[in-house]
């Protein structure tokens, strides 16, 4: 795994982004047709930037986002539906007012539509009819937390929702979702294509997990490590507040453990973080219980961060998954709890369990992802109106980038033991590089 990237790179990996044909409506927007001459202007449809920073991959390149001089579409013809799917996650509202104020003001479209609670309201056969969205109906949403158009998870077949988009004569899709979500959306551009449909399947990048393949920050996360630090600091209060006290916090994270690994560096107080791309060992001379037992004895007081992914192999599997198909996990934090408990009685801990759940994305977006989302809902509207298509728009080395849907659902970014993030944890917690005997 590359450190960097945080998942293989495949040196055939196609990242060219697919159009639905020849741009020739001049852009509304009015920017400057001459480059860098300080006001601003298109982003030529040619501009690129390295996808693998170390330099190794030289023709990997991912096109920029940004407003083109020559757009597919134009405004007056555009019927756009946008979707809201999987968990929730900060910042949801502010994408979809985002795309709704692009796609009205700078472009002039008028007819947008929002899909109820996911890809089931795209379902031929719903119940829940469209949204019709204009900037009043969307006006104070960005101030709250969840979704406007509601959330589910759950595979739909694509050729439904292809139909609907159809019915409602929709040629613009904004999917807004995680990994399961851009598989869909990849399914339905698929179905789109085959048909030889003329509909721009966009995605958007949410996830308070962060762990989308070749894209930098995904919404949400930022507001979520946020929340989750508060919530380590408040660990670290109660672990101080008693002899020999153990603040033990759990956190979201599935498969990737970005947001236990930010928030313990944003917090400073975890003295040990648990993910799930590092193994652990409970008992012998590595494990964390002996490290802890050393770190109570030394300091009086220890923080434990622990992602929900992490130590699977101590409990015993659910064999039970979610709509989304996903693994349903153990309770990672409620073992360690019993454990550490049980385990170091005689050093006469006090342990404190904090497990902040869905308070972490439920929350209205920070200021960081308030305007993250505004960005990226604005490039979204810039990459449909000039035609691209089953591509997500995407943040790569500080740029905004397109992204094709069949890069961005192959395979999961990770956290590499040997990336610059997981030296920092071990260098802010203290804690041994490796916990296995
Ligand atoms: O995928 C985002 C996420 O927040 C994960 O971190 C977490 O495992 C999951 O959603 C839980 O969501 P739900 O309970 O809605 O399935």
């Amino acid at each position: 795994m590359d450190e960097r990237l945080g998942i293989e790179l495949d040196k055939d990996l196609d990242l060219t982004i697919p159009t639905l044909g020849e741009a020739k409506h001049p852009s509304p927007l009015n920017l400057s047709t001459v480059l860098n001459d300080g006001i601003a202007d298109y982003t030529p449809d040619d501009v690129r930037i390295l996808a693998d920073p170390t330099g190794n991959n030289l023709e990997l390149k991912f096109e920029m986002a940004g407003p083109r001089q020559l757009n597919y579409f134009k405004g007056q013809d555009v019927a756009a539906g946008i979707v809201t799917c999987g968990g929730l996650c900060p910042g949801m509202n502010n994408v979809i007012r985002g795309l709704v104020h692009q796609l009205w003001h700078a472009y002039g479209v008028r007819r947008i539509l929002g899909f109820r609670y996911g890809f089931r309201g795209m379902t031929i056969d719903s119940p829940d009819r469209p949204l019709i969205l204009t900037p009043d109906d969307v006006h104070n949403i960005h101030l709250m937390g969840g979704t406007m158009l509601g959330s589910s998870r759950g595979h739909q077949k694509p050729e439904g929702m292809v139909d609907t988009l159809y019915k409602q004569g929709i040629n613009m899709l904004f999917c807004i979702g995680g990994d399961g979500t851009m598989r869909g959306t990849r399914k339905i551009w698929e179905d789109v294509s085959r048909r030889g449909a003329e509909i721009a399947v966009i995605g958007v990048p949410k996830t308070i997990d962060n762990d989308l393949p070749f894209i930098e920050r995904t919404f949400g996360f930022d507001t979520a490590v946020s929340i989750a630090s508060d919530a380590i600091k408040a660990a670290h209060v109660e672990a101080c507040g008693a002899p020999n006290g153990i603040g033990l916090v759990r956190l979201m994270g599935r498969h990737s453990g970005y947001i236990s690994a930010s928030a313990t560096l944003a917090s400073r107080e975890a003295n040990l973080c648990l993910v799930p791309e590092m193994q652990f060992d409970l008992e012998g001379e590595r494990g964390i219980l002996e490290y802890l037992r050393w770190r109570i004895r030394k300091r009086g007081h220890a923080v434990v961060v622990v992602a929900e992914g992490a130590g699977q192999k101590h409990l015993e599997a659910t064999g039970k998954r979610d709509a989304s198909g996903n693994v349903k996990l153990a309770d990672i934090g409620v073992f360690l709890r019993d454990t550490i408990k049980a385990e170091l009685k005689d050093e006469g801990i006090s342990i404190k369990y904090i497990d902040p759940s869905y308070i972490i994305r439920a929350a209205a977006a920070n200021a960081a992802d308030a305007i993250f989302c505004g960005q990226l809902a604005e490039e979204a509207v810039h990459a449909a109106m000039a035609g691209k298509t089953g591509t997500v728009v995407g943040l790569w080395l500080s740029n905004f980038t397109h992204v094709p849907l069949v890069a961005a659902t192959t395979g999961r970014k990770h956290i590499s033991a040997d990336s610059a993030l997981w030296r920092n944890v071990v260098d802010t917690t203290g804690q041994p590089k490796l916990l296995i005997n």
